[in-house]
């Protein structure tokens, strides 16, 4: 152990008269704190698991999402645009929050909030904080999407799923250090092994931590967030700490067990199409009338699409490399809407092992230069599948046994994904260059390095 200045100083006094001047030193401390410096909030009252994400434009709103102990009677969030001089505080703005109470078990219920910001000015940094008008989190920053098409960078992870604060925290602390600036997560499904245990979404907040809280997590549904607890009967339905703590816009198919989306970011479509309707073909026949929505809802969301590219995230993966696994219904349902608009990428999950598709149109590998469309599959968390060879033929990158995390740069003419492991090592690496309609598909040159990779 170290002694620090203050602790050898206090050797040299008496120890009477040293705990006389800090008591003192904290009253005046205290008696200062309501005019120049905030105190800190009381732990029942005090913001936890603050998460962004968009319910509108991503140019001009921002979504931010708590929960406190008890439930707090006035939620707000501060913010005001991000300046080095402290004092931006004095000129920040107040918006009040929507709350809700959330049912989290064992006799708990905590209390849940929504702030919507409006009218932010794009490509703008900002700082907020959520509290109650007395009780304040830290300040966290975010910054708004650009309204025109620009180059950006995103993170894509796949399944996280088990012992996340164990051994997912650092795959994601990785990501994080690999690409501080990106725009958003694109969580691929089973963020958590049963979506209806509190605890879990505990872990998967304390490993995520104040990213959550400054880079907006838009996640898609996998099967385990529809798992219950043991005993109780299986369905489609979302537990409500779902809908209550992730933020997203509310233009889905309008099903009552399924929630999809989508969003542009600068020049980007993204679609979030929660496909468990289609994971067990046994129901589909029951099914089908809300498949057929889901469908045509689809094809509404890529038709009616002004940006150069489009990205599917959907949790279960069209050419499944695990085992026992083969959706073919899914691919009959989907297959042809998504090769009708162009889709260029389609990130996935489930699979808990690493595959990446050479570019397929019809189920066959197709030409670089030709309509196609890439597949990929990744896992971040360390539950591991074997790998099975159905579909090996259509990938152009296998890795078992890996955990990954992946960055996606993104401008008007250009897509480029890396794939790296927890140390930063980069395993993998694709291009597509939009020329004309469609796009040319090719490796990323070997000879690349991770250091390089970062533009
Ligand atoms: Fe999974």
């Amino acid at each position: 152990m170290t002694l620090s200045r203050r602790s050898i100083l206090g050797l040299s006094v008496p120890l009477c008269s040293a705990l006389a001047l800090k008591a003192q030193e904290a009253k005046s401390n205290t008696e200062k704190l309501p005019r120049k410096w905030g105190a800190a909030p009381t732990a029942e009252f005090a913001p936890q698991r603050v998460i962004l994400g968009w319910t509108g434009d991503p140019a001009h709103t921002q979504a931010i999402t708590w929960r406190t102990d008890k439930r707090a009677e006035t939620p707000q969030v501060q913010f005001a645009p991000a300046s080095a001089n402290p004092d931006f505080v004095s000129g920040a703005a107040t918006v009040p929050a929507k709350a809700g109470s959330l049912d989290v078990g064992e006799g708990r219920t905590v209390g849940t909030y929504r702030a919507n910001l409006q009218g932010l000015k794009p490509d703008t940094h900002y700082l907020y904080r959520a509290g109650d008008g007395k009780n304040w989190g830290e300040w966290f920053e975010f910054h708004t999407a650009s309204d025109q098409p620009q180059k950006f960078r995103f993170l894509y992870v796949g399944d996280a799923q088990n012992d996340i604060k164990s051994r997912w925290s650092r795959v994601i602390r990785a990501a994080y250090a690999k690409a501080p600036n990106s725009a958003f997560i694109i969580h691929a499904g089973d963020l958590v092994a049963s979506g209806y245990r509190d605890d879990l979404w505990g872990e998967w907040y304390d490993s995520m931590e104040f990213i959550a809280a400054t880079i907006p997590s838009l996640a898609v549904v996998g099967n385990h967030e529809l798992e219950k607890p043991a005993g109780t009967p299986k369905s489609l339905a979302l537990p409500a700490i779902w809908k209550q703590e992730f933020a997203y816009p509310q233009n889905g198919p309008g099903l009552p067990e399924n929630e999809s989306y989508y969003f542009d970011y600068q020049g980007v479509r993204f679609l979030s199409l929660n496909v468990n309707l289609l994971e067990n073909e046994k129901n589909f026949d029951a099914n089908r009338p809300a498949i057929g929505q889901m469908v045509a809802w689809v094809d509404k969301a890529l038709d009616n699409n002004p940006n150069r590219w489009t990205i599917v995230t959907q949790h279960q993966g069209m050419y499944s490399m695990a085992e026992k696994r083969n959706y073919v219904k899914m691919r009959e349902m989907l297959l042809p809407t998504y090769e009708k608009y162009g889709v260029d990428l389609v990130l996935q999950g489930h699979d808990h092992l690493y595959a990446r598709s050479h570019k397929i149109a019809g189920g066959k590998v197709v030409a670089g230069d030709a309509r196609g469309i890439v597949y990929m599959i990744s896992v971040s968390g360390p539950k591991m599948y074997e790998v099975t060879p159905t579909f090996e033929p259509l990938m152009a990158k296998v890795i078992p046994h890996t955990q990954m995390f992946q960055t996606i740069d993104v401008d008007q003419n250009k897509l480029v994904l890396r794939a790296y492991s927890p140390e930063s090592e980069q395993l993998d690496g694709f291009q597509l260059e939009k020329k004309g309609g469609h796009s040319i598909y090719s490796e990323l040159p070997k000879t690349e390095t991770a250091d390089a990779a970062v533009e």
